[in-house]
């Protein structure tokens, strides 16, 4: 059989021409970011000092899960960094994913690392083996080497293990450590509480000179989001109601660009595992499906134990008393929460952290929670309900169990 005759295998994609750009780092180009303009608006306004040689302020963002922090900071920093080397500024930025580089070490090695230049500078910035503080040193003499003033984007910061380097960033000026170049810091976080929670005085002040909250996305912008990037799919394939119905389902569930995104791609997939040639609405549902349970393993991986714990201890009673839909008490909970905590041979945290990991929950749309009055003589109480069908919850803490 010669090479052109064997059917065994399909030769070209029928389903998508470009489907890098449903893929999960895919960074869109400026015309495919849609719904944004105002928060990019914001950003450029408190870098927008860097231009001139002038030290950036510094930014905290918040926002739920897929609502174009990561996005947007990437992208305002890099027309910054070239606008200003339009004005002959020397500008760059770092970006670090506090959820791999989660030691202080680490990310300072990163940062020094990305922004250093061997041949200018003859500076070595090793992967490891030398202490903290001479990463630091050379980051500094780096800065002033190469740099008139730098950006640096600390995504997941809430999952930096404490706030040394943020101490050491926002202070390099004032302290002496470096002579010219400015430094602003963009910090990222889906953590409503961080800042209160997980920041000393001292540097709350410097770091939170601004503040940005993203909001979800609503129906329109999450299928002006997918319509940019239908592309993807070859000509006549991806049917006209495809991306109405996943952005509706999208809106009202999250509001979040990367499900909706998922959606799109997974719909692609199966279409193309059913051997089918058009991508239809029926596909959607499935698609959707998928994407909900891959946004929930997102979220549960990134969590700490006691916020997995508190989520164990919502699916046992989830699972225990089913026809129970109008959720359960947080004392309830904590019970349960307590027990958990034995099991695992973990001391239990205070009733408060445990509301204030159950708020984080609903925040990122896994719970929902409500107020309840149980009467005078029970006063006003919360009650929390899980999001996700709990047989689902139960397998996905099984399985990312670290
Ligand atoms: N306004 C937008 N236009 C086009 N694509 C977008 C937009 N917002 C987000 N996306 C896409 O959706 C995905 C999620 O966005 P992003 O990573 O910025 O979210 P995030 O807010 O950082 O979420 P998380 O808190 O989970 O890190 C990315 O693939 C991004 O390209
Ligand atoms: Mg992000």
């Amino acid at each position: 059989m010669s090479e052109s005759d064997d059917e065994l295998f399909i030769r070209e994609d029928p389903i998508f021409i470009k489907k890098e750009l449903l893929e999960i780092n895919h960074l869109p180009d400026e015309g495919r970011i849609v719904g944004r303009d105002e928060e990019i608006k914001n950003l450029a306004n408190a870098v927008n000092p860097a231009i001139f040689g002038q030290s950036p302020s510094n930014v905290l963002i918040y926002g739920k899960t897929g609502t174009g922090k990561s996005l947007c900071a990437k992208h305002v920093s890099k027309r910054l960094v070239d606008t200003a080397h339009d004005e002959g500024v020397n500008a760059e930025f770092a970006y670090v994913d506090c959820a791999q580089d989660s030691t202080e070490t680490q990310a300072v090695q990163t940062i020094a690392d990305s922004l250093n230049s061997l041949s200018e500078t003859e500076i070595k910035i090793p992967d490891k083996g030398i202490a903290t503080s001479t990463y630091y040193k050379r980051l500094w003499e780096i800065l002033d080497q190469l740099y008139d003033v730098v950006l640096v984007i600390l995504d997941e910061i809430d999952k930096l293990e404490d706030d040394d380097i943020l101490m050491q960033l926002s202070r390099a000026g004032e302290a002496g450590k470096v002579d010219s170049c400015k430094i602003g810091v963009i910090g990222i976080s889906n953590k409503i509480k961080y800042k209160e929670q997980q920041l000393n005085e001292r540097v709350k002040s410097s770091l939170c000179e601004r503040e940005f909250v993203f909001p979800p996305y609503d129906v329109d912008q999450l299928n002006d989001i997918m319509q940019a990037r239908k592309d993807a799919f070859r000509d006549g394939v991806l049917e006209d109601g495809v991306i109405p119905k996943a952005a509706a389902l999208a809106a009202r569930e999250h509001g979040d660009a990367r499900q909706s995104i998922d959606i799109l791609r997974y719909a692609g997939e199966i279409a193309q595992s059913e051997g089918a040639e058009k991508v239809t609405e029926d596909f959607v549902v499935d698609a959707r499906e998928r994407a909900e349970i891959d946004r929930f393993r997102e979220l549960i991986r990134g969590s700490t134990p006691h916020s997995r714990y508190v989520l164990q201890a919502l699916t046992i009673l989830s699972l225990d008393e089913e026809t129970d839909d109008d959720g359960h008490r947080t004392s309830r909970i904590y019970d349960v929460y307590e027990q958990v905590c034995r099991q695992e041979g973990a001391d239990a945290l205070s009733l408060r952290r445990v509301r204030d990991l159950l708020k984080e929950h609903a925040f990122l749309d896994i719970t929902e929670q409500s107020r309840r009055s149980g009467g005078s003589a029970e006063g006003s109480y919360t009650n929390h309900k899980l999001l996700e069908d709990p047989q689902v919850v139960r397998d996905v803490l099984a399985d990312t169990v670290e």
